[in-house]
């Protein structure tokens, strides 16, 4: 009965997260992706008035952003890994399209930190350049996403 009970504790944990583990491919393209929405969130909220500029911190989450853009890629593996994905057969079927969107978003996210360099910094700038970043995610999402 112990043991039964144990098992289901597991399967309902597994259900929990979709049966993803975290340590496969798709468990860590899709925690960097959580995460580079989070922090470009972060960046367009500032600058929105969602939440408080703050330019050091700013400056800081530019470089995180650009970090994290170079990282979901080396997780898509050649051939498609796994039945959960949200990512479209195109990834896989028209690679060649979608590496040259991985390296547009990161040209944006490498001149959004270009625009950091030198405080104090112009907002209508940043705003643009977060526009374009946010650009980037969204043309691939178009191609390359499944909702
Ligand atoms: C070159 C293509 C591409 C670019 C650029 C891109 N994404 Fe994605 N994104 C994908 C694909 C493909 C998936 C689906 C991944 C999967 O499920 O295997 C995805 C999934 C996601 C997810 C869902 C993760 C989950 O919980 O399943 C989020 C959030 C996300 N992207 C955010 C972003 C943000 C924010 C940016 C821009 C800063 C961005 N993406 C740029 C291709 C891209």
């Amino acid at each position: 009965m112990l043991k039964r009970s144990g098992l289901l504790v597991i399967i309902m944990s597994l259900a929990a997260c979709g049966g993803v583990d975290p340590n496969s491919p798709l468990g860590k393209r899709t925690a960097i992706f959580k995460e580079m929405l989070n922090v470009s969130e972060d960046l367009g909220g500032m600058l929105r008035g969602r939440i408080k500029y703050d330019e050091a911190l700013f400056i800081e989450k530019a470089v995180e952003l650009d970090t994290l853009a170079k990282q979901p890629w080396q997780h898509f593996p050649s051939v498609k890994d796994d039945d959960k994905t949200s990512a479209r057969d195109d990834v896989w079927q028209q690679q060649e399209r979608f590496q040259e969107l991985a390296r547009a978003l990161e040209g944006t996210t490498a001149r959004l930190v270009a625009s950091t360099t030198q405080p104090p910094l112009n907002e209508s700038v940043l705003a643009l350049r977060v526009q374009a970043v946010e650009d980037a995610c969204e043309s691939c999402h178009k191609e390359f996403r499944a909702y």
